[in-house]
């Protein structure tokens, strides 16, 4: 496989590296500070790709193309970033022709969890399948559709916003301004704010008590995280402290992890109805809980989803870790477009 450049844009961080296949041949990563508009932020991405470059030991000659993943809403087929709710300060980004002023490559911009669903269809827990829906779920929640062996991009190149599809007609609000999205009910925000919103409530003494016990050693509290929780006795309740509590028999905190768990649970269901898979791959830090935010889902798609294509679908974690965005950002430019 020749070498190809991939750079995974997060709300938080842009992690840059040179590969060939899933074989990183050299990495940077950058925090995208507190005002990542698009004018401070892509000359670093620029810079990075030329330092990533060079640090491999090679020169822009020898690469392929850059692929980048960045959150949606986003057009796959322009390279126009809309305005991310995860990214603030972006609205109508022609990041791909910026770029192209910068690299005679040919650059490809994909969704975060698309570019992410084609890193595990070609190199992880997708290999061999032709059908196969990936789905992380961190501060947000993104999808990627692998139908047919292609990425379902639809028309504008924003298929696949899985995290923003309607689980409770009447739940909270989302950041992309729908209410009861899966994101604002199962994300690591969603999870946060609950617990936050239970102990403000007077309700959560018990897994305050656990989260004054266990915060020295918690080292998940991300920027992102204290931005939406609320503080009590100055404690900052992140997801990681919601699942330790549950995990250690707090029964509130067990309850709010059921309660994001079986939401996922219903878009899972969605999931197997509407695409069919033969595997629903999961990534991102929440999903890492495992059994916890299994066990509940699975309950309800044994109670809701129709039987054959419920039994058809393999659930199962990711295999290529924190970087499965930069792999399947370099992934794009091996992925044929034009076919
Ligand atoms: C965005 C998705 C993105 C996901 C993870 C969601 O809020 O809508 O496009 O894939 O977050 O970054
Ligand atoms: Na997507
Ligand atoms: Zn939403």
């Amino acid at each position: 496989l020749p070498l190809v450049v991939g750079v995974d844009l997060g709300g938080t961080q842009i992690r840059t590296a040179v590969m060939q296949g899933d074989k990183l041949l050299s990495r940077i990563g950058l925090l995208t500070g507190e005002n990542p508009t698009p004018d401070r932020l892509i000359p670093r991405i620029i810079q990075s790709i030329e330092q990533a470059v060079k640090d491999a030991g090679t020169t822009l000659e020898q690469i392929a193309g850059i692929g980048l993943g960045a959150p949606g809403p986003l057009n796959s087929h322009t390279g126009v970033v809309f305005s991310p709710p995860n990214l603030p300060g972006w609205t109508d980004v022609p990041l791909r022709t910026i770029l192209n002023e910068h690299f005679t490559l040919p650059i490809f911009v994909e969704n975060d969890a698309n570019a992410a669903a084609l890193a595990e269809y070609m190199f992880g827990a997708g290999r061999g399948s032709r059908d196969v829906v990936y789905i992380t779920i961190s501060t947000g929640i993104g999808g990627g559709v692998i139908a047919e062996g292609r990425i379902l991009e639809g028309i504008v190149g924003t298929a696949g916003e899985l995290g923003h599809m309607t689980i409770d007609l009447h739940g909270p609000r989302c950041n992309c301004g729908n209410i009861g999205c899966l994101e604002s009910i199962s994300s690591g925000t969603a999870i946060a704010r609950r617990a936050n919103e239970i102990v403000a409530m007077g309700k959560g003494d018990e897994l305050l008590a656990f989260a004054l016990a266990h915060q020295q050693d918690d080292t998940a509290n991300t920027p992102e995280d204290s931005r939406h929780v609320a503080s009590h006795n100055h404690v900052h309740i992140n997801a990681r402290m919601v699942a330790e509590a549950a995990a250690a028999g707090v029964p509130i905190a067990k309850q709010i992890i059921t309660t994001a768990a079986e939401g996922l649970g219903f878009g899972l269901v969605n999931v197997i109805h509407i695409f069919n898979p033969e595997i629903i791959i999961l990534g991102g830090g929440v999903a890492q809980m495992g059994e916890l935010l299994l066990e509940p889902a699975r309950r309800i798609i044994e109670k809701r989803a129709m039987k054959v294509p419920r039994e058809a679908a393999r659930i199962v974690p990711a295999q290529l870790g924190s970087d499965v965005g930069l792999v399947g950002a370099g992934a794009l430019v091996y992925y044929d477009k034009t076919v």
